[in-house]
């Protein structure tokens, strides 16, 4: 305590001003994912940093962690945790959210047996979400993409990535990318906007890819970039769709453009993709479920975040799933994403995918929790989320459980008690 003299000479005790904060998450067991920042590899993939403690957070930012923190604070917000798990905002780092409408026909035809690429080849797939997005206005993809950001932050993710590729065409592909963004400024959740551009050859360019690789690369790429519309450049690196010279073209122009890259690689067919990924610096390559060891040495090498999606193996219905141990022991960061899409996985909830990678890709719930969070940062290359520690984005879960193994454990449900995003206690309704 300061004291001063008081003007009739008595010294009168004054209360030193005591630090305020806005929330306070108390008597937690808080999975921190460490002090360094991501990525986080091999055994480290396991190590959750669990401190038994509080949360605290002001203007957005965590300004304190640890045993008996909260005391010394001033604080708007108190939520009593009473011991259970609170780990930081999921984050999504692969999604297609930005579409028209859904393709619940064309899954009841694949679990009676055709496939994928029969059901493309009728005018299906792609080719239909697409003729959907070009027919829709902007304000109507924002409706009916608002509710599932919703559902997705009900279920725990805070920051997610969004990629278009549902237009193919320059006017189609912008309002995709607006889409996204607009919504994203809407907040609560965080959007990173992603251009691919090159998931389909549209129907106009069937007998003309060449073509539609230079629309890509001289026109649409350096537009989205001007109109500051993506941070990151995707490509559907697949045979029959683009293969490795076209990948490569295309993800050259997207850095000229100064777009950062990733790609969705070995997703059906080994082409190569993680080899080229790896050799372009790219920030991730994404699905892996045909990896060759070539591609795991070359990702190895260079660093580039595996991230896995095997809701979209599931969903499918497809026996192999992408070689999660074997790209864990490589020493590969490895991340995980829900690929929310209407075509081959449709779920928001990374609670989903926890459960799937447990049981197919044999993943432990604290890889996993790190696969979600802090690898899943550096996917993004988001430094300033993904942990718990002073000076981040106060981005918090509150589960209702006691144990982090019981986040894969118990499936089908919500296990999300309170979440906060930037440090302000939220819950889904505010976004009906
Ligand atoms: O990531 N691989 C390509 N794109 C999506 C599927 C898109 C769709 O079927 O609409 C994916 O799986
Ligand atoms: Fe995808």
């Amino acid at each position: 305590m300061k004291s001063r003299v008081a003007s009739c000479g008595l010294r009168v005790a004054r209360k030193k001003a005591q630090p305020t904060a806005d929330l306070a998450v108390t008597g937690a067991l808080i999975a921190t994912m460490g002090d360094a920042p991501g990525p986080r590899t091999g055994a480290a993939m396991r190590e959750l940093g669990l401190v038994k403690g509080d949360v605290v957070a002001k203007d957005g930012r965590i300004v304190a962690v640890g045993k008996g923190a909260a005391k010394g604070f001033g604080v708007k917000r108190t939520i009593e945790a009473h011991g259970r798990l609170v780990t930081p905002g999921l984050i999504d780092p692969h999604t297609h959210a930005v579409f028209a409408g859904t393709r619940e026909d064309e899954f009841e035809l694949r679990n009676s047996g055709v496939t994928y690429a029969e059901i493309a080849s009728k005018g299906g797939g792609i080719a239909k979400s697409v003729a959907q997005v070009r027919a829709a206005s902007l304000k109507q993809i924002k409706d009916r993409t608002r509710p599932a950001l919703r559902r997705m932050l009900e279920h725990g993710t805070t920051t997610v990535e969004i990629k278009s590729g549902y237009g193919l065409s320059l006017k189609d592909e912008l309002k995709l990318l607006r889409a996204a963004k607009e919504l994203g400024e809407e907040g609560p959740i965080d959007v990173v906007t992603t251009f691919l551009g090159a998931h389909e050859v549209p129907p106009e360019y069937r007998n003309d890819r060449a073509a539609y690789v230079r629309l890509l690369c001289d026109v649409m790429i350096p537009e989205v970039a001007k109109k500051r519309l993506a941070q990151w450049c995707d490509v559907f690196c697949e045979k029959g769709v683009f293969e490795i010279d076209d990948s490569r073209k295309i993800l050259e122009a997207a850095k000229r453009a100064g777009l950062g890259v990733r790609l969705h690689a070995e997703e059906f067919a080994t082409l190569g993709g993680a080899r080229l990924a790896a050799e372009l610096g790219a920030a991730s390559a994404d699905h892996l479920m045909a990896i060759d060891d070539a591609g795991i040495d070359a990702m190895r090498q260079s660093g580039t975040v595996a991230v896995l999606l095997p809701g979209t193996t599931f969903f499918l219905g497809l026996p192999r799933y992408a070689p999660a141990r074997r790209l864990i022991d490589a020493g590969i960061p490895v991340a995980l994403a829900t690929d929310y899409n209407p075509g081959s996985c449709y779920t928001e909830s990374l609670q989903v995918i926890g459960t799937i990678a447990a049981t197919q890709l044999k993943m432990t719930a604290a890889e996993i929790l790190t696969a979600c969070t802090v690898n899943a940062a550096h996917a993004l290359r988001l430094p300033d989320r993904g942990r718990i520690a002073e000076g981040l984005l106060a981005d918090l879960v509150v589960w209702d459980l006691d144990d982090v193994r019981k986040l894969t454990y118990h499936f089908g449900v919500n296990q999300v008690q309170i979440l906060a995003k930037r440090g302000r206690v939220t819950s889904g309704e505010e976004f009906r």
